[in-house]
C-alpha cells in the first residue's frame, strides 16, 4: 500500500493534516486500483524553484542550478538515508548509508563507497563513483562511450538516448501520466518516453507501483522478454536494454574477447542450445522444464508451474499481466540480464543478486536460491 502515499504527502516535506482526514484520504485511495508509476505529485515549490533565490538565499541549499528549475539534479532527489527507499514517492536508488534491501534495481551506495572496480559492486555514474578504474567507459560487450557512465542522456541508461543533455533526454516524462497499455494496471508498451518501461525509452513491461519495495511472487514488476532466435535481443525487452551498450554480450564464439573485439564470433544462431558456451538470456526456459529448471519456483520438472521467484527474475513475451505462476505456457519463463544482475548495483561482486561465493555444487544446504532457483538440482 505504499503507493497511496504519493497522494498524500507532499515531496519534501509532508503537508499537515488530520488523523481522520488522513483516514478518509487513505481509505479513499485504497479503492482505486494500483495504477503503476506515472505522474509527479506536489506543490511546484517542493520541487522547483523559479530563481533559486528567496531573501537572497538560495533555495535549494546550494548555489548550483539545474536544468528544468528543479530543486536538485537526478542524483539528489534520487538519493536517500539507507533506510529510505521511496521517501515521499521518490523512488531511491542510491544511499548515504548501506541499505538492508533496495528497490529493484539495487542501490549505487556501494559503487559509491568502493569506487567498484574489482569486485564490481555497481555501474560507475558520474557525480556518484569515478569512471571505473578496470573498465574505463568501455562497457564489456559493446564500443566506448564517448564520456563516463550518466543517468539518462547519450551516456545513460534513461531517457532518449539520442540526446545527450540529460534533462532534455527526459523533458516531460516526470510529469507525463502513462497509459496502462491495454488497460492492465501499471504495463507500459514503449510507444512513448513517458510510455516506457521507468523511462528506459522504447522498453515494454509492468510497473509495480512501489519499485518493489515490497516484493513477493504475485506482486513484481513484470519484465518483458522474448525468447531470442538471433545475435540481437529482440527489441523493447528489458535485455535489449542492455544491450544497447553491451551487445550481444552473449555471444557464443569461443574466440570472443568481450573488450576488444565485441563483435566478432560465430552466430548464436549456431549454438542456441546446450551446451553452450555463454550463459543463455532471452531464453526461454518452458523449452526446457523437462530438465531441472522445471522446479523453479517449486514447480514440477517435466509440467512446471512453479511460483515466479523475485530474487531470480524471469520475463514474460506479454504483458497482459503480472504473472504469479510461471512455466505454464511458451514465453512466461524467460532468463534475462536482470535475472541475474542489479541494474544499478548490489552489495555483491558484478552487481549480482547474490553472493556467488556461496554457491556450492552439492555441497548446499538447499532451498534452491541463486543460481539454484533455476539450476535446481545442482545444490545437494
Ligand atoms: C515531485 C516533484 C515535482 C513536482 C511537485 C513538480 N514538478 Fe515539474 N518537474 C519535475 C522534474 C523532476 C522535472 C524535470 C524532468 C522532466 O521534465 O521530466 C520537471 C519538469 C517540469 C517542466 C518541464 C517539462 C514539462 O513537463 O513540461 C515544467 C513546465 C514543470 N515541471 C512544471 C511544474 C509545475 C507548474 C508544477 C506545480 C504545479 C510542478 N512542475 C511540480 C518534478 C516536479
Ligand atoms: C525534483 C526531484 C526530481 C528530480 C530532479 C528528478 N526526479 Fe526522477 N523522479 C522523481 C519523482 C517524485 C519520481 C516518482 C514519480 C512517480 O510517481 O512515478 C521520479 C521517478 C523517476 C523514475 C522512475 C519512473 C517510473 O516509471 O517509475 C526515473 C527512472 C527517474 N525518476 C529518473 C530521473 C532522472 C534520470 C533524472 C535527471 C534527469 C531525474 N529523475 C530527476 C523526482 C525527481
Ligand atoms: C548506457 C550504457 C549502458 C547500459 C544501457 C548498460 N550498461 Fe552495464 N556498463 C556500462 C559501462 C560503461 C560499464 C563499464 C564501466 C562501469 O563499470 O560502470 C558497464 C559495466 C557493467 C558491468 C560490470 C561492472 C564492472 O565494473 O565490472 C555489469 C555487470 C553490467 N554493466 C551490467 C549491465 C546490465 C545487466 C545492464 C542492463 C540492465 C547494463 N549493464 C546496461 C554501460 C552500460
Ligand atoms: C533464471 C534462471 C537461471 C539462473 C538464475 C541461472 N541459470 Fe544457468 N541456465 C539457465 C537455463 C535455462 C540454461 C539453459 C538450459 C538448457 O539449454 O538446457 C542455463 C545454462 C547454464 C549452464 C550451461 C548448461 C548447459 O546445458 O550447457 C551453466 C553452466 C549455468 N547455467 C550456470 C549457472 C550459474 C553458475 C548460475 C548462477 C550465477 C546460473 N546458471 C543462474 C537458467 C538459469
Ligand atoms: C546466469 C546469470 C547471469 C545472466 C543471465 C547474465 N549475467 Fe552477466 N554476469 C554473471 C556472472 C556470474 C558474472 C561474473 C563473470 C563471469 O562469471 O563470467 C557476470 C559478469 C557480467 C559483466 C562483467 C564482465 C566483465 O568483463 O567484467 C557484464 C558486463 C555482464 N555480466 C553483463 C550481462 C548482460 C548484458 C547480460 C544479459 C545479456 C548478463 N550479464 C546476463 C551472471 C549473469
Amino acid at each position: 500500500m505504499n503507493h497511496t502515499s504519493k497522494k498524500i504527502n507532499g515531496i519534501f516535506t509532508a503537508p499537515k493534516m488530520s488523523v481522520a482526514m488522513a483516514a478518509m484520504l487513505l481509505g479513499a485511495i485504497c479503492l482505486l486500483p494500483e495504477s503503476g508509476n506515472a505522474q509527479v505529485v506536489g506543490q511546484c515549490v517542493n520541487c522547483h524553484t523559479m530563481h533559486n533565490s528567496q531573501g537572497g538565499a538560495s533555495m535549494s541549499g546550494t548555489a548550483t542550478v539545474f536544468q528544468s528549475l528543479t530543486k536538485g539534479d537526478c542524483i539528489g532527489c534520487h538519493t536517500g538515508g539507507a533506510t529510505d527507499l521511496t521517501d515521499n514517492n521518490i523512488p531511491k536508488v542510491n544511499h548515504t548509508g548501506a541499505p538492508a534491501s533496495t528497490l529493484a534495481g539495487g542501490s549505487f551506495y556501494w559503487v559509491a563507497t568502493t569506487g567498484g572496480n574489482l569486485p564490481a559492486t555497481g555501474h560507475n555514474v558520474a557525480g556518484i563513483a569515478a569512471s571505473d578504474g578496470v573498465l574505463g567507459n568501455v562497457p564489456p560487450g559493446g564500443t566506448a562511450l564517448a564520456s563516463q557512465l550518466t543517468c539518462a542522456g547519450t551516456t545513460g541508461c534513461h531517457g532518449d538516448r539520442t540526446k545527450a543533455n540529460e534533462y532534455t533526454a527526459l523533458s516531460g516524462s516526470h510529469h507525463a501520466p502513462n497509459q496502462n497499455a491495454g488497460g492492465v494496471a501499471g504495463a507500459v508498451d514503449g510507444s512513448s518516453l513517458a510510455n516506457s518501461y521507468r523511462f528506459l525509452n522504447g522498453t515494454k513491461g509492468i510497473e509495480k507501483a512501489d519499485w518493489e519495495k515490497v516484493v513477493s511472487a504475485a506482486a513484481h514488476n513484470q519484465y518483458y522478454g522474448v525468447a531470442r532466435t538471433t545475435d540481437a535481443a529482440a527489441a523493447q525487452t528489458i535485455s535489449a536494454l542492455c544491450g544497447q551498450c553491451h551487445g550481444d554480450f552473449h555471444a557464443t564464439s569461443t574466440a570472443h574477447n568481450p573488450v576488444t573485439s565485441p563483435t566478432t564470433g560465430i552466430s548464436f544462431a549456431n549454438n542456441m542450445t546446450s551446451p553452450w558456451v555463454r550463459h543463455p538470456t532471452d531464453f526461454d526456459m518452458f523449452t526446457v522444464k523437462a530438465k531441472e529448471y522445471g522446479a523453479y519456483g517449486g514447480g514440477v520438472i517435466g509440467t512446471g508451474g512453479g511460483a515466479y521467484v523475485p530474487q531470480a527474475p524471469v520475463a514474460s513475451n506479454d504483458i497482459l499481466g503480472v504473472k504469479s505462476t510461471v512455466m505454464s505456457v511458451a514465453g512466461d519463463a524467460i532468463v534475462t540480464c536482470i535475472s541475474c544482475h542489479r541494474a544499478h548495483g548490489s552489495d555483491q561482486a558484478d552487481l549480482l543478486r547474490w553472493d556467488y561465493s556461496t554457491m556450492t555444487a552439492h555441497g548446499s544446504a538447499g532451498g534452491n536460491v541463486g543460481c539454484f532457483a533455476c539450476h535446481t538440482t545442482k545444490d545437494t
